[in-house]
């Protein structure tokens, strides 16, 4: 899949890996390139990110203990939000991320197809589900029912439009608060760098409640106004709230 997204492979790996990823992932090869760009490190696929206040390196951990947890912590409310479900239903996570809900979700019982647009996100997120198929933690849920393609949402969703997959669409747009907060953990960070061109997170709800599932879930940060129309119902924690949209 080309794109012309500007980010590179750097030149510390051999030109025969450095094209196998490339390819692999769509990404373009350059031997000098200006951050943010790729490489291959002791630790995997990693992403190096430099602006003028600092130098950012990351390489995403899935089965880092403290990531886990989060996914304990995190679980009852988003699971709430599904509904009534049977275990084994499929959830389609349009907005795969940094995979911590799309585990969540696979974590506590639910087929998962998690979507990504990002090219550089999907490379290090693929590479770093490679690496947690090995995890005591992960190595069930990983090895069916978890299937992570690279795609926009909307093309997946106008794909399936007359054979839906999934019970529930669930969609976790960038907040805005977080764009603009300075003092954000090192994934965040990374994530914002590279996600600076995102659809409105409207259009994206819209093209959901297009399809034929059962319920569409918008996760929103507490106090932001709803996306479209008035959900059936909303699920507030402390500091976020899921919009639920009963079909
Ligand atoms: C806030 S992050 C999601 C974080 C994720 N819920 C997690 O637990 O790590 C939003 C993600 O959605 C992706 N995204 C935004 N619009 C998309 C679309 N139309 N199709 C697929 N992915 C999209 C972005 O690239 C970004 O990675």
């Amino acid at each position: 899949m080309p794109t012309s997204c500007p980010i590179s492979i750097a030149e510390s790996i051999s030109e025969a890996e450095a094209t196998h990823i490339a390819h692999e992932y769509g990404l373009a090869l350059a031997s000098s390139p200006d951050a943010p760009y790729l490489a291959v490190t002791e630790t995997g696929l990693t992403l190096f990110i430099q602006s003028e206040k600092n130098a950012l390196q990351f390489c995403p951990d899935l089965g880092f203990e403290n990531a886990l947890q989060r996914q304990e912590e995190g679980k009852t409310l988003l699971v709430n939000a599904l509904g009534k479900r049977q275990l084994g239903e499929t959830i389609i996570d349009a907005t795969a991320g940094l995979l911590r809900d799309a585990l969540t979700l696979r974590l506590s019982g639910f087929e998962v197809i998690a979507l990504e647009r990002s090219p550089i996100l999907y490379a290090l997120m693929h590479e770093a589900l490679k690496r947690a198929k090995d995890h005591p933690a992960l190595r069930l849920a990983l090895s069916k029912g978890f299937n992570f393609i690279h795609t926009d949402a909307k093309d997946f969703f106008s794909a399936t439009k007359n054979n839906t997959p999934a019970a529930v669409i669930y969609l976790d747009p960038m907040f805005e608060e977080s764009k603009k907060t300075a003092a954000v953990k090192a994934p965040m960070q990374a994530l914002r760098a590279l996600l600076q061109h995102e659809d409105a997170p409207e259009t994206l709800l819209e093209a959901a409640l297009d399809s034929p599932v059962k319920r569409v879930v918008v996760k929103r940060h507490k106090n932001a106004p709803v996306l479209v129309a008035k959900p059936s119902q909303q699920l507030a924690g402390k500091s976020i709230r899921f919009d639920v949209y009963q079909r």
